[in-house]
């Protein structure tokens, strides 16, 4: 199949006039895809009841008359004014017990039953009338799902629903306090109905009741998410799309692409590296103009393994966006290489964000394909361009690659929970390996964390997994290739305690982690090869292998048959040590990258992306096909 380009489009937002100019526009420059809709609730139903149909009817039929597929969105992320004024206990409430206001957006709370019956309904309707249009090629629901911290609300309705879930889990409440290990501090429980969200306590709450918390809210993102695409799916054969974000981990995405057809995330590299980037200053001085090398790779290889049949990049930023603490232009070439990047990493549509740039509301700042005016902008020039190169291409193919990590939404929750060091964060951690495995030119698929078979891969990375699942356990004893296990891996039981056997807790790895310390930035721990230990170190007793020890002589790298175990948080030398030594132990076929190049094979082709000159090379088999 050859990957497709597309754009997002706010028909709502210009003269009707120019609807056809705008599509032919699109289908022109070589866009099949246009997404509409996902915000416009308040013009297909101005009041309750009262539906405006007519000018998505005549947006529709003007895109397919230019021969674009369009992807509808519900619009459930922006309930109208009416609908807060009928429900208002429908708002969300943060942790100091504030109701979040109208006047943006995602302001719902997930747990309210009027809200997700209002939200079907509005999907019920325009799949009623749109499911069987031959133009309406994929439903998007909802827009992503847990932006600006909207996963976890403190309402009324939340307590409610928690506490049926909690009965519904656990049965009794002497089974409850058990599992939370409540006669700590007196905290036992005599009724479900006792039990309150766990915000605004004192001093810390139980981490057991906070874990739980963090499920019961995650779930309920599924439920409300499922409530939709159950009722599209009555009217609709298309598939199911949601557009998840980057670093977003307040829900469990995994479970809730289990109902959906295809996983889509929205790309900002600019955006995300001002914003959610652990680097350094300098690091992100360096890539202002182009982003992290590594951030966009990470998420397309996420959101490769969320998607059941496909995955697409629904909003690729064209130019500056507003929302980050800096906004620069793109360095020349940097759309394309993105766009590449995507479609190497297994990207069927990558979709600009937006068509033209909006002169009012929150977003006026925010670069389209296009100026306010109608003029074409920079990113577009950029685009047109890829959608020629990939005319030049055969089918383009991804196979697994020969190296997992597993990542697990849990073990985020349970980390922020209890982070035991200010610095100790999940994703990071998880980030760091996958970054130091693409300074080794390798390809990486992403592995939920119940995976009961590796295949034929030859290494896998378990770093800082919370508690195991039975199926990883078993997809390890069965492997042949190497696992990398560690920090912190194992370390707690499925009810946050630790366990008996102490971590990791692994049978056939012969390790027991004796005690742990967090590391200020100022005191990390050497190694006695290369680099250090930072933010977490594990002293462990052990009769196996020690491959690594620190310049204090204690084992940091530990071995049993293919299982290692690593007892600490390694800086980028240290795991560009370690990984050297799997890679090697592995026969793993690696490529050093240099500064901000990169590479990732997909199929017959080898896609080599420089994130420092904005550049990229494409190569298949012995031909190079360079690209400029
Ligand atoms: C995304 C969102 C879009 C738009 C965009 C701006 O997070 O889905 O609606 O707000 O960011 O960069």
């Amino acid at each position: 199949m050859r990957p497709e380009l597309g754009v997002c489009y706010y028909p709502e937002h210009w003269p009707e006039e120019q609807w056809a100019t705008d599509a032919n526009d699109m289908k022109a420059m070589g866009l099949s895809w246009v997404r509409i809709g996902e915000f416009a609730w308040k013009q297909i139903e101005p009041k309750p009841g009262q539906y405006d149909w007519g000018w998505l009817d005549r947006a529709i039929e003007t895109l397919e008359q230019a021969g674009l597929k369009i992807v509808l969105g519900t619009p459930s992320a922006t309930p109208p004014r009416w609908l807060i004024d009928q429900m208002p206990d429908c708002l969300a409430v943060d942790t100091n017990g504030q109701k979040r206001k109208f006047g943006s957006r995602r302001h719902y709370c997930f747990s309210h039953d009027g809200y997700r019956e209002a939200a079907v309904k509005i999907a019920k309707d325009m799949a009623e009338r749109y499911g069987n249009h031959p133009y309406i090629q994929a439903w998007q629901i909802d827009n992503e799902y847990g932006c600006h911290d909207t996963i976890v609300s403190y309402s009324d309705a939340a307590a409610h629903g928690f506490r049926n879930w909690l009965e519904a889990k656990y049965k009794t409440i002497d089974t409850l306090n058990d599992a939370w290990g409540n006669l700590f501090w007196s905290m036992s429980y005599d009724r479900f109905e006792q039990i309150e969200l766990p915000n605004q306590t004192v001093t810390e709450p139980n981490p057991a009741h906070v874990m739980d918390f963090r499920r019961f809210s995650s779930d309920q993102v599924v439920r409300f998410n499922k409530a939709q695409a159950d009722v599209l799916r009555e009217y609709s054969d298309k598939p199911l799309i949601h557009n998840y974000m980057g670093r977003i981990t307040d829900f469990d995405h995994f479970k809730v692409g289990e109902d959906l057809d295809i996983a889509s995330w929205d790309s900002y590299p600019l955006g995300f590296l001002e914003d959610r980037s652990d680097q350094g200053d300098d690091f992100k001085h360096n890539y202002r103009r182009q982003g992290d090398p590594d951030f966009q790779a990470f998420h397309h290889d996420l959101y490769r393994a969320v998607g059941k049949k496909g995955w697409w990049v629904m909003e690729q930023q064209p130019g500056p966006v507003n929302w980050a603490p800096y906004n620069p232009v793109p360095l020349p070439g940097m759309v394309r290489l993105w766009s590449w990047e995507a479609i190497a990493h297994g990207a069927d549509v990558v979709s600009y964000f937006r068509w033209r740039q909006a002169p009012f509301g929150q977003e006026q700042m925010h670069a389209g394909l296009q100026r306010p005016n109608g003029d074409w902008a920079e990113g577009a020039e950029e685009a047109k361009q890829v959608s020629k190169e990939l005319l030049s291409l055969d089918d383009i193919r991804q196979t697994p690659a020969d190296v997992a990590i597993v990542f697990d939404y849990e073990s985020a929750w349970a980390w922020e929970i209890q982070p035991q060091g200010k610095d100790f964060d999940y994703f990071r951690l998880v980030y760091d390996t996958y970054r130091g495995l693409r300074r080794l030119g390798l390809s990486i698929d992403i592995i939920p964390p119940n995976t009961d078979d590796f295949g034929d891969r030859k290494l896998i990375c378990i770093p800082g997994l919370f508690a195991w699942s039975d199926n990883l356990k078993k997809a390890i004893a069965r492997f042949e290739g190497r696992v990398l296990v560690g920090p912190r891996t194992g370390s707690k039981t499925e009810n946050f305690k630790i366990p008996m056997n102490l971590p990791p807790d692994l049978r056939g790895l012969d390790v027991e982690v004796t005690s742990v310390e967090t590391l200020r930035p100022s005191a990390p721990v050497p190694l006695k090869e290369n680099g250090n230990f930072q933010i977490w170190k594990e002293n462990v007793t052990t009769d196996v292998t020690v491959v690594q020890i620190t310049r204090g002589g204690e084992p940091a790298l530990l071995q049993q048959s293919n299982v290692f175990y690593l007892a600490g948080w390694p800086d980028d030398a240290a795991m560009d040590n370690i990984l050297q030594i799997l890679a090697k132990a592995t026969s793993l076929d690696t490529h050093k990258m240099i500064g901000g190049e990169r590479r990732r094979e997909f199929g017959d082709y080898t896609l080599i992306s420089n994130y420092d000159t904005g550049t990229i090379s494409l190569v298949s088999g012995e031909t190079i096909l360079i690209f400029e």
